[in-house]
């Protein structure tokens, strides 16, 4: 930061004011900027690691780290070696995680995924042990656990069936539920799943399961390093049947609706960073925390060009967050939130 300019330049002297009519300027925006202290003073938006979402892969077994190519820093971890991580970012004043289960096998109809003794809920165990406080979210969906890698039940002429999938679902999030996730987080864009997840978490007696809905999510480009992680890439066709034509935003706000009626407690928008009109839409047409999810396209995208050289790291991801959280994202989920923790702080 350069210091003040010279005093001529600010408050010229009474000479130079008549001869120069700078006085028509009645406006001057850059007073607010002047210093970093006066910036901080008036800042429209903060970041705060309470508001971070840390997004983890769990696998069965133990001692296990196998990092993620496509995500660099990123890795599958067995329950224990979660619970040393989530510990680190605790430290760091990360308060929550969302949690994607690996299976050991897959099936047409991912019943694994309702596998009390699944990674996930393993997972859930293990975090809650070690950190009672801590809030763990689990994503419920199907297509790490199908064989053919969509979100829900295929059909026999390859259509993804909406009502059958909803009973596997429940039968997931309830086992979430059981486990200890304090929510859950449905991501597999059937109709009506909020409801039906909310019907059976509430007959099961969770009624304090929260549920965070992915409400507004788009068939992305952008989840190519996740599906690298998951290992849940479609094999036939794409996901454009179940999710959200980019081309469209009216339609996400349909889409929260529903899933605010149906009793979602919390709204996300995915992606985040190419989607921001859509966050703000959503904050401004709803009452319910809206999360945003930073995918890991986003993430993957600002490694490589780190790695390279070619942008300032730490510069871009405090941007990239900081604009997330202006277009109106309450709570961001994002691969980068023990590094933005540690450069919060500094
Ligand atoms: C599962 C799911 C996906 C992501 C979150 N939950 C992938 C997909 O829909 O294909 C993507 C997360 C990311 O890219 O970071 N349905």
């Amino acid at each position: 930061m350069p210091s003040k300019p010279s005093k001529v330049l600010l408050r010229p002297d009474s000479q130079a004011a008549a001869e120069t009519p700078a006085s028509d300027l009645r406006q001057r925006p850059r007073r607010l900027r002047r210093t970093a202290v006066l910036r901080e003073l008036v800042a429209e938006t903060r970041l705060d690691p309470r508001q971070f979402i840390y997004p983890l892969f769990v696998v069965p077994g133990t001692n296990q780290c196998q990092e993620i190519e496509a995500l660099p820093g990123q890795c599958r971890r067995s329950p224990d070696l979660l619970v040393a991580e989530v510990e680190q970012a605790w430290q760091e004043g990360i308060r929550a995680v969302l949690l994607f289960g690996i299976p050991e096998a897959k099936d047409p109809e991912g019943r694994e995924a309702a596998n009390p003794r699944g990674p996930a809920q393993e997972g859930v165990r293990a975090l809650k042990r070690a950190l009672p406080e801590l809030v763990v979210m689990t994503d419920v969906c199907l297509c790490g656990y199908t064989t053919h890698g969509h979100c829900g039940i295929v059909g026999e002429n390859g259509e993804v069936l909406n009502d059958p999938t909803l009973a596997v679902l429940a039968e997931a999030a309830l086992s979430h539920a059981e486990a200890g996730a304090d929510f859950v987080a449905p991501s597999d864009m059937m109709d009506g799943r909020v409801g039906a997840i909310r019907a059976a978490l509430d007959q099961a007696g969770s009624t304090d399961t929260g549920i965070m809905a992915y409400s507004a999510k788009y068939a992305s480009a952008f989840y190519g390093p996740f599906r690298e992680a998951v290992d849940s890439a479609p094999q036939f066709g794409d996901r454009r049947s179940y999710q959200m034509a980019s081309a469209n935003r009216r339609e996400a706000l349909r889409e929260a609706r529903l899933d605010a009626d149906e009793g979602a407690d919390i709204i996300m928008v995915k992606p985040a960073l190419a989607y921001l009109d859509v966050i703000a839409e959503v904050r401004a047409a709803l009452d319910r925390p809206v999360a945003a999810y930073n995918v890991s396209g986003e993430y993957a995208m600002v490694k490589a060009a780190a790695a390279c050289g070619w942008l300032d790291e730490r510069a871009i991801t405090l941007e990239v967050l900081t604009s997330i959280a202006r277009a109106g994202a309450d709570l961001i989920l994002t691969y980068h939130c023990r590094e933005a923790a540690r450069w919060l702080k500094e």
